[in-house]
């Protein structure tokens, strides 16, 4: 096991990056606490998991709102959840992010910590302390930032998540990859089928890798003012994929990252064949390169973007692999873009 630590103005997160759900019991700072978790964990891993309350809901992008954290602040209270009960997520990026988000706000903010079950969340979701719901079909648009103590990516549990849920973990680290770390670029190249096998050594590496580069930026900025829009790399264009196509985010955001690596060959910021290397690791990684969507709703949802600053967005761009750069880009030149996809 390898640990990385947080330390942020919200709080610490120590992340543990291969340690077991089995020890889970032994990181839970308090006698009583309370599990949130989604029905899939829960059937594949409900004997691994310590007695105490377990809160279930149901899984899918469209249970991220207010209703369901509703029901969880109801659940909370009919199982009698106080000031100094501990509330521990164990699953994927929604389950995490609706945990973070009730965590912070039952009675004002208690104490919290994750289990990471998919390879999304474990290399992106759960780390770095931004929690928060879907409202009126726009991602993440109510939320806040506040650090889960600790996050435990237990490699073990990725053998039973199906296989497009995988692929959607490859996008973020090949997006982590590109933004930050080249070195990172030529060992997906070499190691994809590793990868795709769950060879445990790899997806060890790309675990840790991924999440040295997301918490040396979170450390840097957690509020998200500047260095840390670099993880938005692929991510305008790919809410916009997300939300017209009803692709899974990891797909989405595949897509994005291309627009955007074409984008930076426009601008001359990289050559032809850094566009043509991002394409190609990414449909060794099995992940979409295009898609055919409505322009006028992909505009409308770029519009609606939270990193939208008036006529401008704050877009991530590459100065090469492993160098993102943050410029503003004007929403007329992102319009020229979608007429010429
Ligand atoms: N997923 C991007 C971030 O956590 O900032």
């Amino acid at each position: 096991m390898k640990s990385l630590e947080i330390n942020g103005i919200t709080g610490n997160s120590k992340i543990l990056v291969g340690e077991k759900l089995q020890n889970l019991k032994k990181y839970i700072p308090a006698d009583k606490f309370v599990i949130i978790t989604d029905c899939n964990v829960n059937k594949l891993y409900r004997k691994d998991l310590p007695v105490c309350d377990i809160i279930e809901i149901t899984t899918g992008e469209q249970i991220k709102n207010l209703d369901t954290v509703q029901s969880i602040y109801s659940k909370l209270m009919d199982v009698e959840a106080d000031r100094s009960t501990f509330i521990i997520g164990i699953g994927g990026g929604i389950v995490c992010d609706i945990t973070g988000f009730v965590a912070s706000t039952y009675m004002r903010g208690v104490r919290f910590g994750f289990v990471s079950s998919t390879l999304l969340s474990q290399v992106d979701a759960s780390v770095g302390g931004k929690n928060g719901v879907n409202f009126h079909g726009y991602k993440n648009i109510i939320g806040n930032f506040n650090q889960p103590e600790f996050v435990i990516c237990d490699i073990s549990l990725l053998n039973t998540l199906p296989q497009k849920e995988v692929l959607c973990g490859f996008g973020e680290i090949a997006k982590h990859a590109f933004l930050g770390d080249s070195s990172l670029c030529d060992f997906l190249e070499k190691n994809y089928q590793k990868a795709h096998a769950l060879d445990e050594e790899v997806i060890s590496r790309l675990v840790y890798d991924s999440v040295v580069i997301k918490s040396t930026i979170v450390n840097l900025d957690e509020k998200e003012k500047g260095e840390r829009k670099k993880l938005n790399f692929g991510h305008t264009f790919g809410h916009a994929v997300e939300k017209t196509t009803g692709m899974l985010h990891g797909q989405a955001i595949s897509v994005g990252m291309v627009v955007a690596a074409k984008l930076s060959h426009q601008k001359g910021l990289i050559p032809h064949q850094d566009v043509i290397r991002i394409e190609e690791l990414l449909k060794n990684l099995r992940l979409p390169v295009t898609v055919m969507t409505n322009k006028n709703k992909m505009l409308d949802a770029i519009k609606k973007d939270k990193k939208r600053k008036g006529m401008d967005i704050d877009f991530v761009l590459l100065n090469g692999i492993g160098n993102a750069v943050i410029e503003k880009i004007s929403i007329k030149e992102l319009e020229a873009i979608i007429a010429d996809m």
